[in-house]
């Protein structure tokens, strides 16, 4: 049967086996997707491994995903301005890295939640791997404005700068921030710092958030709690990170197996089976 896995350290309460058997089921393919919790020191062996058991390909989650975009021969164009991948595609003529977070967050932002990013204005909190991955996506879907805000602005400079000339092409502009100074208001605020992992509160300010704003948060559950909470006292429309997660999965899904899943329904069942 075909195998592929999800790897990444810490992977126990990874959904993506789950996401990835319902996808299968409700497209009639017959997969096998498990998680391998993989030392630190050992993601190049355990690639290897896979591919040697036959495995077709994998996701990568933290820590991994910097050293998966490295360890490819082939990737796309936007794994290359990410820097990092969370999708390894096994080929004959070597392994293929993409990454398919931002997709899976603009798909989440748009078909899901019904907001059309042409135009808008949006905030990007955070200017480490998980907004690496999807700066260059929200770009191609020509949003008005982009402002890259972190708590170390030099990340934020270097990043926007690598991603100047996509921003150009798509008529995008994209400027960077310290977090304290962003102060006007934004159509879509989406966090993607580590930061309501640690319990720190919300590093910004209220006044980013338009009236009826939408404010995502990629991360979800208890992780996710805070800042839904700090958008919903500020009359935005709050949304955390499962719809991306899925959205990922399905783009992911696309590519390995050419047909693609109806996230929204296994968006909607996986959010009962959490409730
Ligand atoms: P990831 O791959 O999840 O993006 P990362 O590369 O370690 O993880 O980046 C974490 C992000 O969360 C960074 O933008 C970090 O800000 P710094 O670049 O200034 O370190 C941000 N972050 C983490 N804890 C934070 C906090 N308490 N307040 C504000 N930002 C925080």
């Amino acid at each position: 049967m075909d195998r592929y896995c999800v790897m990444g350290n810490p992977v126990e309460h990874s959904k993506s086996p789950w996401i990835h058997a319902r996808f299968a089921e409700l497209t009639g393919h017959s997969l096998q997707y498990g998680k391998r919790l993989v030392p630190l020191d050992g993601f190049a062996q355990a690639v290897t491994d896979l591919r040697a058991e036959g495995g077709l390909g994998c996701n990568i989650t933290v820590p991994f995903k910097f050293e998966a975009a490295r360890l490819a021969q082939h990737e796309s164009a936007r794994a290359r301005l990410a820097g990092a991948s969370n999708f390894l595609l096994f080929r004959s003529d070597g392994i293929f890295a993409d990454n398919t977070d931002g997709a899976g967050l603009v798909n989440d932002i748009q078909a899901n939640a019904g907001v059309a990013l042409a135009g808008r204005d949006v905030l990007l909190i955070g200017a480490g791997g998980a907004s690496a991955g999807v700066l260059g996506p929200l770009i191609e879907a020509k949003v008005g404005r982009i402002t890259v805000a972190n708590r170390t602005p030099d990340k934020a400079r270097a990043l926007v700068e690598r991603h100047a000339a996509l921003a150009r092409q798509h008529g995008v502009q994209v400027d960077s921030s310290e977090l304290a100074a962003v102060q006007s208001p934004y159509d879509v605020v989406v966090n993607a710092t580590a930061s309501s992992l640690s319990g720190a509160g919300v590093p910004v300010s209220p006044l980013v958030l338009k009236p009826g704003a939408l404010a995502l948060d990629m991360m979800y559950g208890p992780a996710a709690a805070g800042f839904m909470d700090w958008a919903r006292a500020h009359q935005a429309v709050p949304r955390d990170g499962l719809g991306m997660l899925v959205e990922q999965a399905a783009e992911a899904f696309l590519l390995w197996r050419g047909v693609r899943p109806p996230s929204a329904q296994v968006l909607a069942e996986l959010r009962a089976t959490l409730a």
